[in-house]
């Protein structure tokens, strides 16, 4: 009988929380004979009954599940990722270098700021709903841990149009003082590296069809996101227009061809 209660109060534990549950087990169960109220209430009965000294640690649902998450955030590990990237291969490539140019490059791209894209997409601040079901599921960890991983991988050479190429390129390593439009290299870099601290994305030899789509969205719609990253580039993306937008975007599919002083060593 008394076992049956404890048994259902450590049962209640598990369910409630597997991790006060775990430091309970080793409580001797029959011994604790625990009110009904336990099934309920199994944290808050235990930390206030006397009867239970063996179990106090368990009764520490006062640490919510989000807070050790958190604290427990460790830097990407990118042979944890690679696992995790299985299911991303099929639309972005297992090495980050998809193939279908509506899908984003991630080969080469920061880990801090891949992993920023993936907690956009499953709070909804960056609409996408392939991406927001992608996301929904991965922990912070993971997307530490997959921006690691993609980090890693070296992006795959583009080609840029050539009859673009110019105004492409003076836009990126000048812009347009006239029209309010600053030279993208001050912040994506010479070589398009980006830079990661700064959450400046790797934007060289991104697909020209996918940053196009991106420039213009953010032409259109402006941004629905607080983000003041992403409001940095809807200031400058509402400048520019289509043929601008064009022009930048294939210049960047070739950037690391057709910009000798961008030849930055290339980091495996
Ligand atoms: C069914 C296809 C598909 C799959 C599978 C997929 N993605 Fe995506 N992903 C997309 C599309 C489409 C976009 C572009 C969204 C947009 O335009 O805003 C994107 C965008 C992204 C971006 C933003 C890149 C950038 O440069 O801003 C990241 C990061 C990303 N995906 C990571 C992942 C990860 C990690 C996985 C696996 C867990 C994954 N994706 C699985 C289709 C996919
Ligand atoms: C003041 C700094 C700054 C300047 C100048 C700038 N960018 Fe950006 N850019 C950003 C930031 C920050 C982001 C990331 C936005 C986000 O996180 O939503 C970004 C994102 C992008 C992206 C999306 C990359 C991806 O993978 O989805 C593209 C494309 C881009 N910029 C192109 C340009 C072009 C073209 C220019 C010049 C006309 C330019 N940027 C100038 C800061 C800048």
């Amino acid at each position: 009988m008394k076992f049956r209660h404890a048994a259902a109060a450590i049962t209640a534990l598990l369910v409630m929380n597997a991790a006060a549950a775990q430091t309970a087990a080793p409580a001797k169960p029959a011994s604790t004979p625990a009110p009904a109220t336990a099934e309920a209430k199994p944290g808050a009965n235990a930390a206030t009954d006397p009867a239970t000294p063996g179990m106090p640690k368990a009764e520490t649902p006062t640490a919510p599940a989000g807070a050790e998450a958190t604290a427990a955030l460790k830097p990407g590990d990118a042979t944890a990722g690679q696992g995790k990237a299985a299911v991303c291969g099929a639309c972005h490539g297992m090495d980050g270098n998809s193939t279908d140019p509506q899908y984003p490059r991630l080969a080469g791209q920061s880990e801090q700021y891949i992993a920023a894209q993936l907690a956009a997409f499953k709070s909804g601040k960056r609409m996408n709903p392939i991406m927001m079901g992608f996301a929904q599921p991965l922990s912070a960890q993971d997307m530490n841990d997959l921006g690691a991983y993609f980090a890693t991988k070296t992006s795959l050479p583009g080609v840029a149009d050539q009859a673009l190429v110019e105004q492409g390129q003076t836009l990126y390593r000048q812009g347009d003082t006239d029209r309010g439009i600053p030279a993208c290299m001050a912040c994506h870099g010479p070589d398009g590296r980006g830079n990661p601290g700064a959450h400046y994305p790797q934007v060289t030899s991104q697909h020209a069809k996918y940053v196009e789509a991106r420039l213009k969205g953010w032409h259109d719609n402006g941004t629905q996101s607080d983000d003041p990253h992403t409001k940095i580039m809807a200031g400058i993306a509402q400048k520019l227009d289509e043929k601008d937008i064009a022009a930048v975007a294939s210049y960047l599919e070739g950037l690391h061809t057709n910009e000798p002083a961008a030849a930055a060593p290339a980091t495996p």
